[in-house]
């Protein structure tokens, strides 16, 4: 059963000429951090690929700095603990998949490095899972463990509702609402999914430009070339 067809709504990054909003993004990856990161995974984001985009490289570094990473194996043949570094993968919360269920009643978080592309609705479907939460309507029975909301297909959906307004303290002063933590740590996501999203954005405004002095250019030497026999 498919869910309730989420809004369209009118994300920043939206237009074909349109890049992130940065500020944004680096709101939502204190969402992610701060929340998610409990539970879900990120493994295709490398510390240094939020360099230049929410963050600068000290922060970045700083932040890396304050999780053990293991590595190994030394001379002696040992795996040994280090603080991160900005070549390091985002940490994920569990070890492996059967920690990941056995935390979740069995279900499991899925990795959120693809999931706005992964899923029907992207950035809008995301939203409103977050935001989506309510009381299941008269008449319609929620398993145990299962939440109600109607945008996930099927409508119970074994994550609890994540985003509460005030749950968490922006740094830059913005008040934490839900629909705006859910906002930025979408759009933090929609940024993780296509980390190219700007620069391939700005190249296609460099490729038309180039194309239209080509296409004159074409135009105009076929037109002298041909002048003669007008
Ligand atoms: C599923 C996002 C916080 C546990 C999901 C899904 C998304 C998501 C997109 C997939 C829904 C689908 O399959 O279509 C987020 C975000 C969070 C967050 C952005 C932070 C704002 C959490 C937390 C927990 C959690 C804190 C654990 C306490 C789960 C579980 C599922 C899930 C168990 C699987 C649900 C199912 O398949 O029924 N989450 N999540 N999530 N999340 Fe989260």
């Amino acid at each position: 059963e498919e869910g309730l067809h989420p809004p369209a709504y009118p994300w920043s990054h939206k237009g074909p000429f349109s890049t992130f909003d940065h500020a944004s993004i680096r709101r939502g990856y204190q969402v992610y951090r701060e929340v998610c990161s409990a539970c879900h995974s990120l493994d295709r984001i490398a510390w240094r690929n939020l360099v230049g985009v929410s963050h600068t490289a000290d922060e970045v570094k700083a932040m890396a700095e304050e999780v053990e990473y293991t590595d190994g194996p030394n001379d002696e043949g040992e795996n040994f603990q280090r603080p991160g570094k900005l070549s390091d993968y985002m940490p994920p919360p569990y070890p492996n998949e059967e920690a990941a269920r056995a935390s979740n009643a069995g279900a499991l978080p899925p990795d959120l490095s693809l999931i706005v592309k992964a899923r029907h609705g992207g950035a809008d479907y995301l939203f409103s899972i977050l935001t989506g939460y309510m009381e299941a309507p008269a008449g319609v029975e929620i398993r145990e463990g299962l939440y109600y909301n109607p945008y996930f297909p099927g409508g119970a959906i074994s994550m609890a509702r994540a985003l509460f307004d005030g749950l968490i303290e922006y740094e830059d002063g913005t008040p934490a609402t839900t629909s705006q933590m859910a906002k930025d740590v979408t759009t933090f996501l929609a940024w993780a999914a296509e980390p190219e999203h700007d620069e391939r954005k700005k190249m296609g405004v460099k490729a038309i430009i180039v194309i239209s002095i080509l296409t004159a250019l074409s135009v105009w030497l076929k037109r002298a070339r041909f002048a003669s026999l007008k």
